[in-house]
């Protein structure tokens, strides 16, 4: 199987891809830069929420970072920062959807716009006329630049936006290529749960797995029995791995919940009268935090929310068609059964390597950190080789800009 994928404007040779070392693991001066350099909304491109999640009018914390606040009117999006002007304390304290734009600091009673312009604030002359017109100016809060695709909002760095364009337009590619182009949208997709997974271990771990394929077969067995991993084909960009996997033959059979699935997917399509899709996944690693599982009858929105160097959170919104409980009752509860199944074997892999590293680390075992495996007909780590790329990439391009991640 070769190693190396070209497309244009793109190539990846997943056998040149140095193995992250472990000292970048679990530690605060890197999870530090990480923040700044990776997380930060202005910093590359960085997922902050989603239309299905905002108000139609109004304001709330970023899905993704609770130091960043969306305000939304209609289609106008705008990303602030969740940092009063007054003294630096958060504006917004939860994710309730709010349905006004202005936001109010409790604690002294600032406000501002939803552009982020002061309005003013209790008990305070800013002066009068231009002179007073500037004080507050200066004290808007920042804004960031946005990019929006397919309904996501993305933090984007401006001064690269059109790379970052050019690269959601190859996973629009990539779902085309397939006949899947729609199933990036969430148009008549509802969500049906969303909860908060505290992970321990560093942020990178969950990356790592979600782009390692190889231990689907032996560790998955609900998973490994509805997709077929022998069918994978991987699609890379700069910022981005894609995985699209066909359904198995097996019909989920390793599983209950997975069975469920498979049966109720063929009684769903038959009851609308569409064919059912061969196509059982999408898997999409936008780099850092979101990744976007595409499935045959679910979509799931997985984002890593950075705690500290060893700690984060994986926030996890499903979504199933407006349709799909009306025409098999229970098949959306039995989907995300199934899916949860997986998800409690994956915490394991993702909470038993950061153990692995510190062990390896306090024994002084001179080993490789990641041994990936890019061998047999399916590289099936492809996806882990691109995510170590793309943090080594971006930290060498930080050189010239400032700080480094070390
Ligand atoms: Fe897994």
């Amino acid at each position: 199987m070769p190693t190396v994928w070209r497309r244009p404007g793109h190539e990846f040779d997943a056998a040149a891809a140095p193995a992250l070392p472990a000292e970048v693991y679990s530690d605060p001066v890197v999870f530090a830069a990480e923040m700044r350099h990776l997380f930060a909304p202005d910093a590359g491109l960085v997922y902050l929420s989603h239309d299905l999640l905002l108000p139609p009018r109004g304001h709330q914390r970023a899905d993704s970072d609770p130091r960043i606040v969306l305000t939304r009117d209609g289609d106008a999006v705008t990303a602030l920062a969740n940092v009063c002007t007054h003294a630096c304390r958060p504006l917004v304290d939860d994710d309730r959807a709010v349905s006004h734009t202005w936001i109010r600091c409790p604690y002294h009673d600032w406000s501002f716009r939803g552009d982020g312009s002061l309005i003013g604030g209790g008990n305070i002359d800013f002066g009068e006329g231009v002179e007073g017109d500037v004080a507050k100016h200066a004290l808007a809060l920042p804004s960031f630049d946005l990019l929006s695709w397919r309904g996501f909002h993305f933090g984007v760095d401006s001064a690269h936006i059109d790379a970052y364009r050019t690269d959601l337009a190859r996973i629009d590619d990539d779902f085309e290529a397939r006949g899947i182009g729609d199933w990036l949208d969430l148009d008549g997709w509802t969500t049906a749960a969303a909860h908060d997974d505290p992970y321990r271990g560093d942020w990178k771990a969950f990356v790592e797995v979600f782009g390692d394929c190889y231990h689907v077969p032996p560790y998955h067995p609900g998973l490994a029995s509805f997709v077929d991993c022998g069918s994978i084909e991987w699609t890379f960009g700069d910022n981005f791995h894609a995985q699209f996997l066909e359904l198995s033959d097996e019909q989920g059979r390793r599983s209950s919940h997975y069975s469920e699935w498979s049966d109720g997917l063929q009684r769903y399509y038959a009851r609308r009268g569409d064919p059912a899709p061969r196509m059982a996944v999408g898997w999409v690693g936008i780099y850092p935090n979101l990744m976007f599982e595409v499935y045959n009858g679910l979509k799931v929105l997985s984002v890593v929310v950075p705690v500290g160097p060893d700690e984060f959170v994986n926030r996890v919104h499903y979504c199933v068609p407006d349709d799909m409980e009306r025409l098999v009752p229970g098949l959306p509860a039995a989907i995300i059964a199934a899916y949860d199944e997986t998800v409690i074997e994956d915490r394991a892999l993702v909470e038993r390597r950061s153990e692995g590293l510190r062990a390896a680390s306090s024994l002084g075992l001179d080993i490789e950190r990641y041994h990936v495996n890019l061998s047999g007909d399916a590289t099936l780590e492809a996806g882990v080789a691109h995510f170590h790329d793309w943090w080594t990439r971006r930290r060498v391009t930080q050189v010239g800009n400032g700080p480094t991640a070390e």
